[in-house]
């Protein structure tokens, strides 16, 4: 690996890298239980592109395949340091216990690091989060004083635990639906509003400001709006921060990013795909709320449309009926199940029918999403890169995009774009399949 290749200069990832999430929830108690299980050395790290995965460099002949951790410098796991946010106090391994993801046997196998860490209190407005109310909430006279609280929260973290870097991901529940209003325009704009309070900023908009104006980069695991708003975005060019969303891809919305593709690329026609979920969480309580089930609906549906382009191909796909249901049924817990039934049709318009039933578990799925992202956060930033990292769409429901530009939702276009990224990173060729030179 000559470093003399790079096309751009990558600062080596010395010293902790302290990883700020507010919601301590689900998904990130499971995280960090994965986490010092990987440590300790009693579980793998699984899901994750970044401990798992390789990287194929120059030709299929020249055998060259290193792992993606040892071809681009990201942090070491042992170099991790975890806090973050929650509107309970419960330490992560309470908050483990009560997310039912894991076995008791491995949550107390992990106790002693999971019961270290506690919450701090959060920035929390229930207009946001309908069906949640918790003690553990910051006071302030106006949102800016809120921010400010965060900002020194994220300078007491980095002072006690010695972390040289920091990078932030949202992990809390899914805020209600709203559109990008007047205040989320621009900075000014923003920060005015900060003061007077207004409505239109959400409790995760103040975390995301606060992270972006402590340069700490920032990835968005919910559908709430957050930071793809042009005042955020300017904020993170601005002070050269990158920042990635929205909505984590783990479960359902996956499936529908590899099979959607599948039927596109062979010319099949589709009238109807009908998604219903169960789903027993807190986040599934959460989402029982129309208003945050409406931010959810939104990231789930607009994924067909993009892959399929029925503007392209009006024959195949104009007018197919998408519905998607989320149902709170706590008996199941955090074992999710996701039902697809879709309807396509074939040669001389003949029906056929596909059906998907998915038992698939949340956390399970997107705790490794949250290593990636962190760690390849992290890369970016000591690699220069600012504002919306697309390469990282490869994780997201609703990837953010440069203004006028669509998503790219196909999940294998996605993964070409992320390891073509870190092959440009480091000076490689890029990989673009054409394979004429083999037939020479
Ligand atoms: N596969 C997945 O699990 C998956 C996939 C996509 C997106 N998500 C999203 O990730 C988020 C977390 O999911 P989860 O299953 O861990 O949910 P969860 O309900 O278990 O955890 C969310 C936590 O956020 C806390 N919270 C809410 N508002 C907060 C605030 N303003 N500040 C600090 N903490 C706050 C809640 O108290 C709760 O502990 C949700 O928004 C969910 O929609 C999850």
């Amino acid at each position: 690996m000559p470093a003399t290749k790079d096309n751009v200069q990558i600062a080596p990832p010395d010293g902790k890298l302290g990883v700020l999430i507010p919601g301590m929830g689900a998904v990130t108690s499971t995280f960090i239980a994965g986490l010092e299980a990987v440590k300790a050395g009693w579980a793998l790290p699984i899901g994750s592109l970044t401990q798992l995965a390789t990287i194929r460099l120059g030709k299929r002949t020249e055998g060259r395949s290193p792992r993606i951790k040892d071809f681009v410098p990201l942090a070491r796991l042992e170099d991790l340091v975890v806090g973050g946010w929650d509107i309970f106090e419960d330490s992560v391994y309470e908050a483990a216990l009560k997310a039912g993801v894991l076995e008791r046997e491995h949550i107390e196998r992990v106790k002693e690091p999971l019961q270290a860490i506690r919450p701090m209190k959060a920035v929390f407005d229930p207009n946001y989060v309908r069906r949640l109310s918790g003690p553990h909430v910051k006071q302030g006279r106006n949102k800016m004083e809120l921010a400010e609280m965060l900002m020194e929260d994220i300078e007491n973290f980095r002072a006690s635990t010695g972390a040289a870097r920091l990078v932030m991901i949202w992990c809390g529940s899914t805020e209600v639906y709203h559109q990008p209003a007047e205040v989320h325009q621009t900075l000014e704009k923003f920060e005015c509003g900060l003061y007077r309070n207004d409505p239109d900023i959400a409790p995760s908009q103040i975390y995301a400001y606060a992270a972006l104006k402590m340069g700490v980069p920032f990835a968005n695991g919910a559908p709430n709006l957050t930071v793809d708003i042009p005042a955020l975005l300017h904020l993170a060019r601005e002070r050269h921060v990158p920042v990635c969303g929205k909505d984590f891809k783990t479960g359902q919305t996956f499936m529908k990013t590899v099979i959607a593709p599948a039927l596109k690329a062979r010319m099949l026609g589709l009238t109807g795909w009908f998604s219903t979920n169960i789903l027993g969480n807190r986040d599934g309580e959460v989402l029982d709320d129309p208003g945050s089930f409406r931010t959810k609906e939104e990231t789930k549906l607009s994924a067909l449309e993009y892959i399929l382009q029925p503007e392209l191909y009006p024959q195949l796909y104009k007018n197919f009926h998408h519905v998607v249901r989320i149902n709170y049924y706590p008996p199941r817990g955090d074992s999710k199940e996701g039902w697809d039934n879709i309807d396509i049709f074939g040669w001389m318009g003949y029906p056929m029918q596909i059906k998907i039933d998915f038992l698939c578990r949340d956390s399970i799925l997107a705790a490794p999403l949250v290593l990636d992202l962190v760690l390849f956060l992290d890369l970016a930033q000591r690699a220069g890169m600012r504002g919306i990292q697309e390469w990282l769409s490869f994780y997201f429901k609703a990837p953010m995009t440069a203004p006028g530009l669509y998503p790219e939702h196909d999940l294998f276009i996605q993964l070409m774009k992320l390891k073509n990224t870190l092959r440009w990173m480091r000076g490689e060729d890029l990989i673009t399949h054409l394979g004429l030179e083999y037939y020479d």
